[in-house]
């Protein structure tokens, strides 16, 4: 793919040649477009953008998924097509009146499907980055939700302060260093979304080890092992569902 496009802003593939100011200027045109960026890639845990502007100079957009409005400055947080599925996946399993956490909530990738397609009691979204909260505070507005409450601070801290009956752990890498405390909070019978990237021959073993060594005395049950995308070569960013009793 040579571009995607985030609401009205277009984000060039890094590979994609151009020859000119001209070029950028029609290719606005036929996108209808205002701003034109590449993004090089995504820095440090809150996951910022390094970044240029091509065209235009507006880096704030208004992006609609899955019957979702996301507010967001493509110069200060991050924006991932490839989870589109599984952001809506898990708004589709939330029951009705269940209290659900967000660890890791971002602009509120999972915590808006979740206000917008389900029934949920609560939804309490835990995020560390400021740029990320104001968005995440913006979009619930936007998405007209009343039972999203955004939280800023770092889940190791916060998540400890509630409990849910759903847990998504919506973050890659160190991911794990977080699963005693959402297995803490996690009611009786819960179940948690736990994201992690792993080595394509690791994927059966590593995430539900590590889930099983934290949750100490409690049941592990494995609802699904899902492929979200390949990450790099060879390795896949997947997410467990699991239930805890
Ligand atoms: C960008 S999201 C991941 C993308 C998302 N899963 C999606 O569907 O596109 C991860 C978020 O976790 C936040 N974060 C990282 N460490 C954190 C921590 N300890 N506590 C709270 N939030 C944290 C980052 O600031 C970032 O906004």
């Amino acid at each position: 793919m040579k571009w995607k496009r985030i609401g009205d802003i277009l984000i060039l593939d890094s590979k994609f040649d151009y020859e000119s100011y001209d070029d950028l200027e029609n290719l606005s045109r036929k996108h209808n477009v205002k701003t034109i960026m590449k993004i090089d890639h995504i820095q440090g845990t809150k996951r910022e953008p390094v970044y240029t502007v091509l065209y235009g100079d507006e880096t704030e957009t208004v992006n609609k998924e899955n019957g979702c409005l996301f507010k967001l400055d493509l110069a200060k947080v991050m924006w991932s097509k490839g989870n589109n599925n599984e952001r809506l996946r898990i708004a589709k399993l939330v029951g009705d009146d269940e209290t659900v956490m967000d660890m890791f909530a971002g602009i509120g990738y999972f915590s808006i499907p979740i206000g917008v397609h389900s029934n949920a009691k609560h939804v309490y979204s835990i995020e560390i980055n400021p740029n990320s909260y104001f968005y995440l505070k913006e979009n619930i507005k936007l998405n007209k939700l009343t039972n999203v409450t955004p939280i800023l601070g770092d889940c190791m801290e916060q998540a400890p302060k509630y409990n849910a009956d759903r847990i998504v752990m919506g973050y890659v890498k160190t991911t794990h260093h977080y699963l005693k405390v959402a297995i803490d909070s996690l009611n009786e019978g819960g179940i948690l979304h736990y994201h992690e990237t792993v080595p394509e021959k690791l994927m059966k073993t590593r995430p539900i080890e590590r889930v099983i060594s934290q949750a100490g005395s409690r049941d592990v049950e494995l609802l699904k092992l899902n492929k979200i995308k390949k990450y790099a070569p060879g390795v896949e960013h997947v997410v467990l569902d699991v239930r805890i009793t």
